[in-house]
């Protein structure tokens, strides 16, 4: 009787998360044209930065798929291209758990454009479990999902500048929300824990409000998105019994 009504109440709990979740999520349906403007996004090859970067071919950007696999990317950039008729979609490389990579692809991003209008910085890693370092000394998952974009941010704003109305987008996640033990001082203490993801996009979001707060917001406006539980590659990074547990949930929570 007590395990009947247990069942009833996760079901019950599950129809109400599921009908909230549909009533609230919100999508982007914008149209407007984006011929003229060029867009980059990080991590373009899949998931969300794919769908983001189709969006924008679609609508007519000229867009620079930033990833660090080239064989992906590519496979990608001809999807996008195939898909949308807009040749005006290239690769350029960066692995953002290197600086010495993200300073050649802004070398590489100037040489090749003299405006850009719209970086998403898309790319991260969960790596739940992992605690390996990069080659600079740093958590992998504090680097690529914090420390490079912010690299990456400042030494593109001037470009950015040179367009009006410029817009630096950061995803964020509702781990942000539970992410805690945050100490600016003690970031290099990170162990590779989901916490510790959660702290890298709490990270971003501060790092956005700073950038609003510096940059004149007729040059460029900045934008913490938290894109919700999309079944993307993400999950894949996560302990089996975790991965389980997506894939378990996924048909009923995620968005796709
Ligand atoms: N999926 C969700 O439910 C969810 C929820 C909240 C927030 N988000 C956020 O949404 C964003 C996109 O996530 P997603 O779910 O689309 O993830 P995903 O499918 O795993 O895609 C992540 C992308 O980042 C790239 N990447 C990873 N390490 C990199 C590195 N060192 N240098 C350059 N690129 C690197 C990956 O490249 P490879 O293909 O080569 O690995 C891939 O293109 C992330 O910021 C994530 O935190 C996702």
């Amino acid at each position: 009787m007590n395990i009947l009504f247990i069942i009833f109440i996760l079901i019950i709990s599950s129809i109400i998360i599921k009908i909230y979740l549909r009533l609230t999520i919100v999508k982007c349906n914008s149209q407007m044209c984006l011929i003229g403007k060029t867009a980059l996004i990080t991590g373009a090859n899949t998931g969300i930065g794919y769908e983001i970067a189709l969006d924008f071919a679609k609508r007519g950007a000229r867009v620079i798929l930033a990833c660090r696999n080239e064989q992906k990317a590519n496979e990608a950039c001809r999807k996008i291209i195939n898909g949308t008729g807009n040749e005006n979609v290239v690769v350029k490389l960066i692995d953002l758990s290197s600086f010495a990579s993200v300073r050649a692809f802004v070398e590489d991003v100037k040489k090749s454009e003299d405006h850009l209008n719209i970086l998403v910085n898309n790319a991260a890693v969960l790596e739940v479990g992992l605690n390996s370092l990069t080659e600079d000394g740093n958590l992998l998952v504090m680097q690529v999902n914090y420390f490079s974009p912010f690299l990456l941010t400042v030494l593109l704003t001037d470009l950015m500048r040179k367009s009006k109305s410029s817009r630096i987008i950061n995803l964020t996640s509702v781990m942000a929300r539970v992410a805690h033990g945050f100490n600016v001082n003690k970031m290099g203490n990170a162990v590779g824990t989901l916490n510790d993801y959660g702290i890298t996009k709490l990270c971003m979001i501060l790092f956005t409000i700073e950038l609003a707060r510096r940059l004149d917001e007729r040059e460029i406006t900045t934008y913490s998105a938290d894109p919700g539980l999309v079944n993307t590659e993400i999950f894949k990074q996560t302990p089996s019994n975790m991965h389980n547990l997506a894939k378990f949930f996924k048909r009923f929570f995620f968005k796709v």
